[in-house]
């Protein structure tokens, strides 16, 4: 048993980790502000502190074993309008926890990272080697962290992961996703399927993609989960190890919608728009060195089986 502090445990990936964690017997607590999480995300059973990363110091000592550290502030849109806001928080934040952890000789780190740290690929599936050049300021601030992690390993023995997620989907029983505003597509198609939009925009058919639309790798929150109690064993001190973290194989937007179609029994309205600016077709993650560092392999691939565990989610929280 060991004992973790989760920072945006609150929020929807940081409390499918904690459930996790704690159904596995580790000791748990989550540190989040609630700015975009809820309390009821907790799961049961963790120590619940409200508070921001940037006063880590306050609570973390020498008891635990690690930190998953997942606050953030992640809205892409947000972060081209107000990047200060994102390199205060996930920046200067991330670098408050970094120095605490260090004060108080807690020398193991999971950091959730992601795909906008690549930026346009330039050859799909994109592998860990690959060009970093985020297009907007979230992805940028993220890869600072990165950075921030491997110099920390380097000069102080920081044994850390980060893992790099590409599009995260599904729910874990009580726990799913509910960003506010939402920009993910399978609860935004969930919108439209409920009626609470009177459609679902679809952003270009026109791409080089089989169906026209953009393929995107869409990754059980589950799946995911399972990656972060893996990379807890596999870091080694002096280490900063990243991964990808995809299926491998990409859905495109209309068989997303498709999907939410067959699982659901509902129509969905559907309107093609133009492309959106810095959309590239295809992207689709390279899970090989996830496979090989973790002996991570997704088990639940099926792109059904994921919106069918979002769909009931979603109706409990609409209480239908
Ligand atoms: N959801 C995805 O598809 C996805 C993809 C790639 C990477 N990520 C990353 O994974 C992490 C979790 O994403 P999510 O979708 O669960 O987001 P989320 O917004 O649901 O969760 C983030 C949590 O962090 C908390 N938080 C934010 N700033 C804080 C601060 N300064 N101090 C304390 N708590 C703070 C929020 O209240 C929230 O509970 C983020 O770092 C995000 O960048 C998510």
């Amino acid at each position: 048993m060991s004992k973790y502090l989760v920072t945006g445990g609150a929020g929807y990936v940081g409390s499918v980790v904690a459930a996790h964690l704690l159904e596995a017997g580790h000791q748990v607590t989550v540190l989040d502000d609630l700015s975009t999480g809820f309390r009821e995300g907790v799961p049961a059973g963790a120590e619940f502190v409200e508070g921001r990363i940037q006063e880590t110091g306050s609570v973390l000592d020498g008891s635990f074993d690690g930190v998953l550290h997942f606050a953030a502030s992640s809205q892409v849109g947000e972060s081209v309008t107000d990047p200060e806001k994102y390199w205060r928080n996930n920046v200067a934040g991330s670098l408050e926890l970094v120095s605490a952890m260090r004060a108080a000789g807690v020398r193991k780190l999971v950091f959730s990272s992601t795909a906008a740290t690549y930026g346009e690929p330039e050859a799909v599936p994109i592998a860990e080697t690959a060009r970093t050049a985020p297009t907007n300021t979230y992805g940028a601030t993220k890869l600072a962290v990165d950075h921030l992690i491997t110099s920390e390993a380097v000069a102080h023995g920081l044994a850390a992961v980060s893992l790099r997620y590409f599009n995260v989907a599904g729910a874990y029983g009580a726990y799913g996703e509910r960003h506010d505003p939402e920009s993910h597509l399978i609860p935004l198609v969930f919108q439209a399927a409920l009626g609470q939009r009177p459609h679902i925009a679809v952003y270009g058919d026109d791409y080089p993609t089989p169906d026209g639309t953009c393929i995107r790798d869409y990754i059980h929150v589950a799946d995911l989960a399972e990656a972060h109690l893996l990379a807890l064993d596999a870091a080694k001190p002096g280490e900063h190890l990243i991964c990808n973290l995809g299926n491998g194989s990409g859905f495109s937007v209309r068989e997303v919608i498709e999907s939410v179609k067959r699982v659901t029994g509902r129509e969905i309205p559907v309107q093609v728009a133009g492309r959106r600016a810095g959309d590239p077709a295809v992207l689709v993650a390279s899970a090989a060195r996830a496979h090989e560092a973790l002996g991570w392999t997704p088990r639940r691939p099926s792109l059904d089986d994921i919106v069918a565990d979002a769909w009931k989610f979603t109706l409990e929280k609409n209480g239908r």
